[in-house]
């Protein structure tokens, strides 16, 4: 019998604010993420599902959390990990948010031409104790970058992607993907819906734990 599995899947982008009205973020819609969690729950597998801010509806029999920000994902995220659980970062976290957030909106005559940044928290870096899984979005050099993120993040396995190409990343329906493992095995996919995408992960993270 297949084992049953703990995901924990984070999905979206995060957003940073400078005061009440005014954040820094990115284009993510989450689509990747939600589409992890769907496959997962329908494989039977239990998942808690740690979403940024975006307009996607939950899928069935999953236990999902909204947060705002890169440091809320990262206490969401610590909350939900069990021991051995499989943690799949679809996220894509704001890497710098701004040093300062005011608490009324700014004017602006009170606004800089200069933001000061602090950087944020690697949530997938950080979290120890699980099986990882990292997506590594690039625009140049996707193999070897996400090769390095892969050994740097002490990953099971990377899906990396170009972002550039059409029908892939950001927004799409469709993905692309090569799974790049940390003794440098690579297993390219052709061109499929993100469902399919999240259904192959969803099997190769269950081969990682058998
Ligand atoms: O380093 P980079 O941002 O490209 O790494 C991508 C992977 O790391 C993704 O799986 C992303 O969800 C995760 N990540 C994270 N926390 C961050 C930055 C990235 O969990 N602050």
């Amino acid at each position: 019998m297949k084992k049953r599995l703990h995901f924990v899947i984070t999905a979206g982008p995060t957003r940073e604010f400078l005061d009440p009205v005014r954040f820094l973020s990115n284009p993510s819609t989450g689509k990747m993420g939600f589409a992890v969690a769907r496959a997962a729950a329908r494989a039977g597998h239990d998942v808690t599902f740690v979403a940024g801010p975006v307009a996607l509806k939950t899928p069935r029999d999953v236990k999902r959390v909204d947060v705002v920000s890169a440091r809320e994902m990262f206490a969401a995220v610590k909350e939900a990990v069990t021991p051995g659980c499989v943690f799949v970062a679809t996220a894509a976290v704001a890497d710098w948010r701004p040093a300062v957030c005011a608490g009324k909106k700014l004017k602006k005559t009170e606004m800089s031409n200069v933001i000061k940044l602090v950087r944020n928290p690697d949530i997938l870096k950080s979290i120890e104790g699980c099986v990882k899984i990292g997506f590594a979005a690039e625009t140049n050099d996707v193999l070897e970058e996400a090769q390095r993120k892969c050994r740097e993040k002490n990953l099971a396995m990377i899906v990396a992607n170009d972002v550039t190409e059409k029908g892939a990343g950001f927004g799409s329906d469709t993905n692309r993907v090569v799974f790049v493992y940390p003794d440098g095995r690579k297993e390219p996919l052709k061109k499929m819906s993100k469902l399919a995408v999240a259904g192959r992960i969803v099997r190769a993270c269950e081969n990682i734990c058998s």
